[in-house]
């Protein structure tokens, strides 16, 4: 069978949930890709801290560089986060024919143009299954089992930490530094955790899904952002005594002006769907002018939830490995911060 070389640039919590899941799965994965995936090397910051996965047969650096410049890694999982060093080492990956795989939600929110272009002029692929909503399969689900549809909107809970700490703060009554806390302690929670709570992460995820659904440029600054920092005890307290439950949503939807982009707390009346999507579960309803409503739920962070999505971009370059697609995103379109209710 054919061993394809693997390099993790990072070993946290997604790089340690991928090694724990390649390991566990190794039968099923082989047996699906065609390939025995092989994690050769991991870049960290400090090598000798604990992990949370087997690192015996990994060769650990704290040079990223060396697995970039290691000929026979193939494909690059970049699970570092932030913008630099990660975007550089994307770029030079991209430019040595090497496949990359990124869980980098803000890099590709707010780089991604350049990033998509780069992969197709090297004729590799650059996939961000794991960048969007955890676990969930949605990028997956938006490019091919929607693809016959003219997306209308989709809307959805597309950051954990966040559903996490309304949920708490609703059925416990909990306080909110406290839920984060333990947001953080679950690896939920993005490094500088008011991405969360800001609603920054969500509007990332948001642009990127916007772009998939409608053909546009990834235009993160054209995002209305708003998090949940604001949202009191109280206000939960008063939604529930009026039917409602608080949920922070990220929508996007065509408009007469162009795409609407919007991530803002929400009442949702109870009986929704939505409105019951509790902890760190995310879900996104996509309406495409010919399937109707679709809806899309599972947990949202998480090691091995999110290695999930890794692993399945990993397979697919496998299956692949000599006509990569081409994760091409063209067109235009702007947002608005009108808010209007949908039937979710
Ligand atoms: P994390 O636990 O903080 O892990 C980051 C890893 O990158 C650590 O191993 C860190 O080294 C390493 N690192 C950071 N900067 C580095 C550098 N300059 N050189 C070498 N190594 C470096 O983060 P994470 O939660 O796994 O998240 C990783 C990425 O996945 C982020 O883009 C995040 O947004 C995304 N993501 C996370 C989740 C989730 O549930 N956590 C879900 C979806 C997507 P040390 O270990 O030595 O500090
Ligand atoms: N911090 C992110 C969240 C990780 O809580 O949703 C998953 O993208």
């Amino acid at each position: 069978m054919k061993v394809v070389k693997v390099g993790l640039l990072g070993l946290g919590t997604v790089g340690g949930g991928t090694v724990n899941v390649l390991t566990k799965n190794a039968q099923d994965i082989s047996r699906r890709s065609g390939c025995e995936i092989v994690v050769s090397s991991a870049s960290a910051r400090d090598i000798t801290r604990p992990r949370i996965c087997n690192t015996d047969t990994l060769h650990l650096t704290t040079d990223s560089q060396e697995i970039i410049n290691d000929p026979d890694v193939q494909i690059v999982v970049e699970l570092m986060g932030g913008i630099e060093p990660a975007k550089s080492l994307i770029l030079e990956a991209l430019s040595k024919g090497k496949h990359v795989v990124t869980a980098n939600k803000a890099l590709i929110a707010n780089h991604g143009n350049e990033l998509f272009v780069a992969a197709a002029e090297n004729k590799v692929t650059l996939a961000y299954e794991a960048a969007i909503a955890g676990g969930i399969p949605i990028v997956k689900a938006m490019r091919e089992g929607l693809s016959a549809n003219s997306i209308e909107w989709l809307a959805g809970i597309i950051n954990g930490t966040g559903n996490f700490i309304l949920t708490e703060m609703f059925e416990k009554g909990s306080v909110f530094s406290d839920v984060l806390k333990e947001a953080q302690e679950l690896g939920y929670a993005e490094a500088d955790p008011e991405y969360d709570v800001e609603g920054i992460d969500a509007a990332h995820k948001l642009c990127i899904l916007a772009s998939l659904a409608f053909g546009m440029p990834l235009n993160f600054e054209r995002v209305y952002t708003e998090g949940i920092s604001t949202v009191t005890p109280l206000d939960i307290a008063y939604a529930d005594e009026l039917g409602y439950r608080v949920k922070h949503l990220g929508v996007a939807r065509k408009t007469k002006m162009g795409v609407e982009m919007r991530v803002h707390p929400t009442l949702i009346p109870e009986k929704r769907l939505i409105a019951n999507v509790d902890g760190v579960m995310n879900a996104v309803v996509v309406k495409g002018n010919a399937v109707g409503p679709t809806l899309y739920y599972g947990a949202g962070a998480g090691a091995e939830a999110t290695a999930s999505a890794v692993i399945a971009d990993i397979i697919d370059i496998c299956r692949d490995l000599d006509t990569p697609a081409v994760n091409a995103v063209p067109a235009l379109g702007f947002a608005t911060s009108g808010l209007e209710e949908l039937p979710i």
